[in-house]
């Protein structure tokens, strides 16, 4: 029998692949537009979602980068980090490693320690309700890198409140070979590393993502399966995928749900996750995610334990939380 909609939220997970600026709601865009004062290129939260049609990365990182311009202060952030974190306990996340670009907020005139520091109140609170988690500053890889360089630098007295950095933005054209001296940077900083990359990106983004930045973990990956070779080094090595399906077809990467290759990767014997990447923008958080795609795969059932597991194999929590989290899981399959 199908898994029911309710037991998949009640899966408990962690979430790996989240930017906080696309968990802004349309109702929080115009809230927080008040608050400081911006004037918006759209005049009402229907006529914002109107523009929820992307036909590429591109065409998404458009809008999101117009509707993170409400964000100001570290109040905005913690209001921000808060919703996502009520949100995404909801639908089971017990702990979530969240990416934040802060090089964004900066050419705007916004502090990153304000960003850093409305997150850090957020994941507070989230602590006391039951989700664990840490921040990964996300380097822009279509601005100039030694604008993420001096980004890290303004950070680094703070390495000690990160838990790592990542790459994302506009993919082709920009591989992760440009950005090999900002992740040895990061490395001596103590911080972990991961990169988006095989996203629109090839297989050959992956590999270098993996040989010259020392990712630990890749973000999106999908496209690695055009390279069988880069397949099987990512489950020998055991390097997780950090798999976003809702954001794949959004952004035309896949053309359907139905056609998402999540199940060839676990087949693949891959360490693959499934996350919401941007919430608010791609239609779900992290268990509609699951539940969409145990709409269009019967097959999915069988991997929900799996997939759950994964995600916190693949996470950077403690082992002691590891236990914590695979014991929760423990207990949601003994109610099966
Ligand atoms: N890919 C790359 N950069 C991003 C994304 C994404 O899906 N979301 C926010 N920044
Ligand atoms: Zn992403």
């Amino acid at each position: 029998m199908a898994t029911s909609t309710a037991r998949i939220f009640s899966l408990p997970t962690a979430e790996l692949h989240l930017h906080i600026e696309g968990t802004l709601e349309p109702d929080l865009v115009f809230e927080l537009a008040e608050r400081n004062g911006v004037a918006l290129p759209f005049e009402s939260v229907e006529a914002l979602r109107e523009r929820y049609h992307f036909t590429s990365l591109q065409s998404f990182l458009d809008l999101y980068y117009d509707c993170m311009a409400v964000l100001r202060t570290r109040e905005d952030f913690r209001t921000l980090g808060e919703r996502y974190l009520d949100r995404a306990y909801e639908q089971g996340v017990r702990h979530a490693e969240i990416f934040f670009d802060a090089q964004a907020h900066a050419t705007r005139g916004v502090d990153p320690e304000d960003v850093l520091d409305g997150l850090l109140d957020a994941l507070g609170s989230g602590t006391q309700r039951g989700i664990t988690g840490g921040l990964i500053l996300s380097f822009l890889r279509d601005r100039p890198v030694p604008e993420a360089l001096q980004t890290l630098e303004s950070l680094a007295h703070r390495a000690g409140d990160l838990l790592g950095v990542g790459l994302d933005s506009a993919e082709v054209g920009y591989p992760p070979r440009l950005f090999t001296p900002v992740f040895a940077r990061a490395k001596e900083l103590g911080l972990r590393l991961v990169a988006h990359a095989g996203e629109e990106g090839p297989a050959s983004y992956v590999r270098e993502a993996l040989d010259l930045l020392g990712a630990e973990r890749i973000d999106h990956g999908i496209r690695s399966l055009e390279d069988p070779g880069l397949i099987e080094r990512l489950r020998r090595e055991r390097i997780p995928l950090t798999v976003c399906p809702f954001s794949n077809v959004k952004l035309a990467v896949i053309p359907r749900l139905a056609e998402h290759p999540i199940l060839d990767l676990l087949d693949h014997g891959i360490v693959a996750t499934v996350n919401s990447d941007d919430p608010a923008y791609f239609g779900g958080y992290l268990a509609d995610n699951m539940a969409g795609l145990a709409d269009a795969f019967p097959a999915l059932d069988g991997a929900l334990e799996r997939l759950a597991r994964n995600s916190v194999d693949a996470s950077f929590a403690s082992g002691e939380r590891k236990a914590e989290l695979h014991a929760l899981i423990d207990e949601w399959a003994s109610r099966a």
